[in-house]
């Protein structure tokens, strides 16, 4: 493990994932020298502005190629969004507007990974499982903190 401090930006941070990935950060991710725990509001900073941090964050690293620990975008898709799976699922979760908004984003996410290839930034995406929060509802297979948990190894 690097013994450079790092910076995390999380949005949505006030509950459900977002919140459980802000405690386990604080209590798991050591160095941790900045955790910015977004939510949504109009008049706060805007994703751009985040960019010229990661870019600087990745020059400054003074390490090759791309890691977790050195500057790195991560959105929370779903298995949902897949169009593997979509035949199998949607009959059960027939939640149409959802799908096509992380399949959106997913392919927002490999987009942006090609433009920050370059500033050895990287991005990925990750499902969280089936998760009990007030999205997943109480029949979610996983609590919020094995769901970090499991994102975080
Ligand atoms: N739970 C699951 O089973 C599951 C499965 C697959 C993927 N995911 C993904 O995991 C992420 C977190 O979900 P969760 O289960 O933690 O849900 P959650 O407990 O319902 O929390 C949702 C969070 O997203 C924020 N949010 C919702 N709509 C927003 C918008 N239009 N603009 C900005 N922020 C918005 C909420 O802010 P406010 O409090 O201001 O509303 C809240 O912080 C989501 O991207 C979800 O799609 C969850």
């Amino acid at each position: 493990m690097s013994s450079k401090p790092i910076s995390i930006l999380i949005t949505g941070a006030n509950r459900g994932l977002g919140l459980e990935m802000v405690k386990q950060m604080i209590e798991t991710q050591r160095p941790l020298s900045v955790l910015f725990a977004c939510c949504r509001d109009p008049d706060g900073p805007r994703a751009e502005e985040f960019i010229s941090l990661l870019r600087a964050a990745a020059k400054d690293s003074g390490t090759p190629g791309m890691s977790l620990r050195k500057a790195a975008v991560i959105n929370i898709s779903t298995l949902l969004s897949s169009n593997e799976v979509a035949k199998g699922t949607y009959s059960r979760f027939p939640d149409l507007p959802y799908r096509v908004s992380k399949a959106a984003l997913n392919m927002m996410s490999v987009c942006a990974s090609v433009e920050l290839q370059k500033d050895e930034i990287l991005c990925m995406l990750l499902h969280p499982g089936w998760v009990r929060t007030d999205m997943g509802g109480p029949e979610g297979e996983l609590g919020a903190d094995e769901s970090v948990e499991g994102m975080l190894k």
